[in-house]
């Protein structure tokens, strides 16, 4: 997409700028000029309706509060705090969180879940799958708008019923129903957190994330993000293609680059 495609979106008040492609169209600009740029239309064109801006991969860091910071949550949030972002990390227990934000340093903070939510242009979730419907219930009204990165993976033996459920109907439809109102993206739920630690950022060919959402500009800010966190994206589809990818299929526990992961799902190179 050219600069003049996404500002006249942006006019049309459809999309937030596309930071991928912008950094990709602008690439000859110096960075001083674009930061100029963006500073210049943020007021006016770049605000969603709700007034986050996201930016990522080279553009402005985007702040992003993470719901979970277990294994999953704890390993993906410290990859973008190293990556520049700011991450609010929450537990309902805030000790939980304390030793993790003190060893990350002053770009990551903690806090309630309700508060990375507000705090997060972008919200990461990483609990356990029977949680949905809580979080739905308890948070969807502030997650509605939100660009929602969902990693979480149902398991009958630990989830119960929801996993019927999300084989059923696939799993990217299955959190949208708990989560009416946000801009969901499913991503980063393929690979242990032990994997995704040591491999992040590892030389070309970096290891591939598929992600599927039926929001085109949340998925622009997932597969930078993904960028960030040290992996290449791997846009899969929309939620309903989600399926592809969950717990139990071909593109599921993938440790392989991008282009041996489209093969594997027969998506174009
Ligand atoms: N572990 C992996 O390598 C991996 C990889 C890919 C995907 N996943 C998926 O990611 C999800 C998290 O896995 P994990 O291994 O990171 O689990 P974990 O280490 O047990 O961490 C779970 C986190 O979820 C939070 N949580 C639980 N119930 C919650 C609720 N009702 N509301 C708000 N927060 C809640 C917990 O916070 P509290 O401190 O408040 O309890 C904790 O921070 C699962 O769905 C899993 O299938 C995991």
């Amino acid at each position: 997409m050219g600069i003049l495609e996404v500002l006249l979106q942006s006019l049309d008040r459809r999309v937030i700028i596309d930071a991928m492609d912008l950094d990709n169209d602008l690439s000859h600009l110096r960075r001083r000029d674009l930061l100029a740029l963006t500073a210049a239309l943020a007021g006016s064109l770049l605000l969603r309706p709700g007034g986050a801006l996201a930016q990522t991969s080279g553009g402005a860091p985007a702040r992003i509060g993470m719901i979970g910071s277990g294994r999953l949550g704890g390993t993906v949030g410290a990859l973008w705090v190293k990556a520049g972002h700011p991450v609010m990390f929450s537990s309902r227990d805030p000790e939980q969180t304390a030793a993790l934000v003190a060893k990350l340093g002053p770009l990551a903070r903690a806090g309630s879940v309700a508060e990375a939510i507000d705090f997060g242009d972008v919200v990461f979730l990483a609990v356990p799958y029977a949680a949905m419907p809580e979080i739905g219930r308890d948070y969807g009204a502030r997650l509605a708008g939100k660009v929602v990165l969902d990693a979480g993976n149902a398991v009958e033996s630990r989830d119960g019923a929801i996993a019927a459920e999300a084989e059923q109907n696939g799993i990217g439809v299955t959190s949208q129903k708990y989560l009416p109102g946000a801009r969901l993206v499913r991503a980063f739920n393929t690979l242990g957190f032990t994997i995704l630690e040591r491999e992040a950022g590892r030389a070309e060919p970096r290891l591939a994330i598929p992600i599927a959402g039926d929001d085109a500009a949340a998925v622009q800010i997932a597969a930078s993000l993904v960028r960030d966190a040290g992996f290449e994206p791997v846009v899969v589809g929309k939620l309903a293609d989600a399926r592809r990818f969950q717990r139990g299929t071909a593109g599921y526990g993938q440790v392989v680059s991008a282009s041996e992961l489209r093969k594997t799902l027969s998506l174009a190179p």
